[in-house]
């Protein structure tokens, strides 16, 4: 694999903590703010304590098409496609409740799957929807369960990109083939590869993806995206409605008019005032990720990773993850004999990292070096 070309030194700058002997390989968990994004976040917040003048309305209504912009290019998707939503879970709350489901439609699950995208779906049993979870193979996303679960009342299958405790990455090619066969709605959760690898909705076939950006895309809290398809155009009923969801062409001053159309692309989904401050952290740090390349973040992440598996395979501990490049991701789970207490251990030395479903889950990003990988290693070696 080819050397990533990313400027450590200068990333690193971003993240103040990593000067402090702070070992962060958690990103699966939270993402931290980069400094720039603060300083960016700390301007909206400046216009509104110090009431800066100007026309903050064009200035605040341009920040988000040019956030949705960059949304955009995270996903190969178009900008109409794109709109705010703030968390994952709230974009999924679009397609559950804007697709006309009936009594009997069936909406195929996966049962390893984060609960973000299983609660709101359950909430359709009150419309007699039946919900069906698809067996794992190992703990994995099995494709011939999937096969097998669908039949002519299946409408709808909501799957995440990446399992949030192992890192297995679906293989979304061959799973939004099948869906498009036998006319599935393909739902897809992007939370956990979105930032980190690159997605290609276009190519996937997906009809509707939701993604915070609270982890990869370290963005801080309350703000997400959401990419809907020409299909699901056709498909999906704005579940809420706003004074947000309909084109005032940024003009406020006559607001007495309740005869305006919704938007005719994914903004109509929108319904009152932005959470400005925190897509003003998005945008900065979105720009950061794009300027780095996902293709080198991918790169980087991976070798951090690959260094560990070398470790790992010759230890008493057991990998969790599934090993075959093409369901790698940037998450990478292993337990010992007594996980728990190895992760206290962890913690207590300054190494972050998540304990779930009975795993070591560590998760590296763009600005992790290989020293803190060694640094991880170190301690598994006198715990082993
Ligand atoms: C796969 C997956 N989906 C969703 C979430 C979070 O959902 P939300 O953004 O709604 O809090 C997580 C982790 O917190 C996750 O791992």
């Amino acid at each position: 694999m080819k050397k990533p070309r990313i400027d450590l030194k200068k990333y690193r700058k971003e993240f103040p903590f990593t000067h402090k002997r702070i070992n962060y390989l958690n990103h699966a968990s939270f993402g931290p703010i980069p400094l720039c994004s603060l300083k960016a976040k700390e301007e909206f917040n400046k216009y509104a304590t110090l009431q800066k003048t100007g026309d903050t309305d064009k200035i605040w209504f341009a920040l988000l098409d040019k956030t949705r912009k960059k949304q955009a290019k995270l996903i190969n998707a178009k900008v109409e496609e794109i709109g705010f939503c703030f968390n994952t879970s709230f974009g999924l709350n679009f397609a559950v409740c804007g697709l006309d489901l009936r009594p009997n439609d069936k909406v195929l699950l996966s049962d390893v799957e984060f609960p973000a995208n299983v609660y709101p779906w359950l909430s359709l049993k009150s419309k007699r929807v039946k919900i069906k979870f698809i067996p794992n193979k190992d703990r994995f996303f099995d494709i011939e369960n999937f096969i097998k679960s669908i039949d002519s009342k299946t409408k709808v299958l909501s799957l995440s990109y990446i399992q949030f405790f192992n890192g297995f990455k679906n293989d979304l090619e061959i799973i939004g083939k099948i869906c498009e066969k036998n006319d599935i709605f393909f739902v897809v959760d992007g939370i956990q590869g979105i930032g980190n690898l690159n997605l290609d909705v276009k190519k996937l076939k997906i009809d509707f993806l939701s993604c915070g950006g609270q982890k990869w895309l370290l963005s801080g809290d309350a703000c997400g995206f959401f990419y809907y398809s020409k299909k699901a155009k056709r498909k999906l009923k704005p579940s809420f409605s706003g004074w947000m969801g309909v084109d005032w062409k940024t003009n406020f001053t006559d607001l007495l008019r309740y005869d305006l159309k919704p938007f005719p692309d994914a903004r109509r989904f929108a319904t009152g005032s932005y959470p400005f401050s925190s897509i003003m952290t998005m945008h900065s740090s979105l720009g950061l990720l794009l300027e780095i390349g996902i293709k080198n973040i991918e790169q980087h992440n991976r070798r951090l990773l690959d260094r560990l598996i070398e470790y790992l395979k010759d230890s008493p501990y057991k990998i969790r993850t599934d090993l075959n490049p093409k369901h790698r991701s940037s998450i990478l789970s292993f337990s010992s004999k007594n996980t728990q207490k190895l992760y206290k251990k962890l913690t207590k030395k300054n190494i972050f990292v998540s304990y779930r479903e009975r795993g070591i889950r560590v998760s590296p990003h763009f600005y992790n070096t290989e020293e803190e990988i060694e640094a991880l290693i170190a301690v598994l070696k006198k715990s082993a």
